[in-house]
């Protein structure tokens, strides 16, 4: 009988970029993010005391390149004696495209994984297995705003707005639909080795994420606005000086840049974020979302767009 959670991709807009220690994959910065409610991602876990291998079939097909880490992620939650399972994982948005993918992913997976073992854990014990699998993918157990802080040995996570507290619209500017060239956790391995910028960025991760939780708790979406593009900017810049430079950008993600300061002239409650890919997330309080959306659908180079507002963390569908 399969277990099927469900979870819901997260937007950093305090970015984690490096790792602190790769083996535990544990994060080098604090990070803040946005959990989506439109975008998500179903998770089936069938275990199988008679089967000899773990199978993975992603959108209808399967998935050996993911299988290893899926398998991984499987013993960290239920022990390496476990049985084997298939695994069945569904997106309802492009994957590893910069939408934040293994997130949703990693969260359902540990939340099915450890519901059809017959553990019951908390949900922070969840969101450290599941951050040990994808650091982002600790922020998708919790709805709403998100901080994640490092601890000396493990992540803690705290909700710091439910979803209905501060209702906040994301509108993704599709410009590719492909895979990203580079994965984030090789990518952000190359940022740390090589970028000479690297050691700014986190010396000054502290101030920022300081700064976006006080503009969280006050809801100010000015303040939230100027230290969300101004990480993200930071970041990118990390990743631009990396050698090889890691670019994920395009000619319409600058466009979409530029489609937002043109939206903040005209005085609309909108601000931009990047991540790990080409497609550009505009987040803006509620009014103004039908006219981002429309603005970004005309910009020259976007494919589609999507619109979330802010949904829940992940959880079981079907026990
Ligand atoms: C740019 O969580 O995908 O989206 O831990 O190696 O799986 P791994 O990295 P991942 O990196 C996310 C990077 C980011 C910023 C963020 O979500 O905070």
């Amino acid at each position: 009988m399969p277990v099927i959670a469900e979870a819901q991709p997260n937007i950093a807009l305090i970015k984690y970029w490096g790792k602190r220690d790769e083996a535990r994959n544990l994060p080098a910065v604090d990070s803040l993010s946005l959990t989506l409610a439109s975008l998500r991602t179903r998770m089936s876990v069938t275990f199988d005391e008679h089967a000899e291998k773990d199978l993975l079939t992603i959108n209808n097909e399967i998935a050996p390149g993911m299988l290893a880490r899926v398998s991984d992620c499987l013993d960290s939650v239920c022990g390496c004696r476990r049985p084997r399972a298939s695994v069945v994982s569904e997106s309802n948005f492009p994957i590893g495209a910069g939408l934040a993918s293994s997130a949703s992913a990693f969260a359902a997976l540990v939340v099915a994984a450890s519901h059809g073992i017959g553990q019951t854990l908390t949900t922070l014990a969840l969101a450290r297995l599941a951050g040990s699998a994808s650091g982002s993918a600790a922020r998708s157990l919790f709805g709403g705003i998100v901080a994640l802080r490092c601890g000396p040995e493990e992540i803690n996570l705290d909700p710091l707005a439910e979803a209905a507290d501060w209702p906040l619209e994301v509108i993704v500017a599709v410009t590719e639909e492909g895979q990203k060239p580079v994965g984030s956790g090789a990518a952000m391995q190359r940022s740390a080795y090589t970028s000479p910028f690297y050691s700014a960025w986190l010396s000054r991760q502290p101030a920022d994420f300081r700064l976006a939780v006080d503009a969280v708790a006050a809801r100010d979406f000015a303040a939230l606005a100027a230290v969300s593009e101004h990480n993200c900017l930071k970041m990118h810049s990390v990743m631009w000086t990396s050698r090889p430079a890691i670019v994920y950008w395009n000619a319409a993600t600058l466009a979409c840049m530029e489609t937002v300061r043109a939206l903040q002239r005209d005085r609309q409650p909108v601000f931009f974020t990047i991540d790990a890919g080409p497609q550009l997330k505009a987040v803006c309080l509620p009014d103004a979302a039908s006219v981002v959306r429309d603005a970004l659908d005309q910009t020259e180079g976007v494919l589609r767009t999507l619109q979330s507002g802010l949904g829940a963390g992940a959880r079981i569908l079907r026990p």
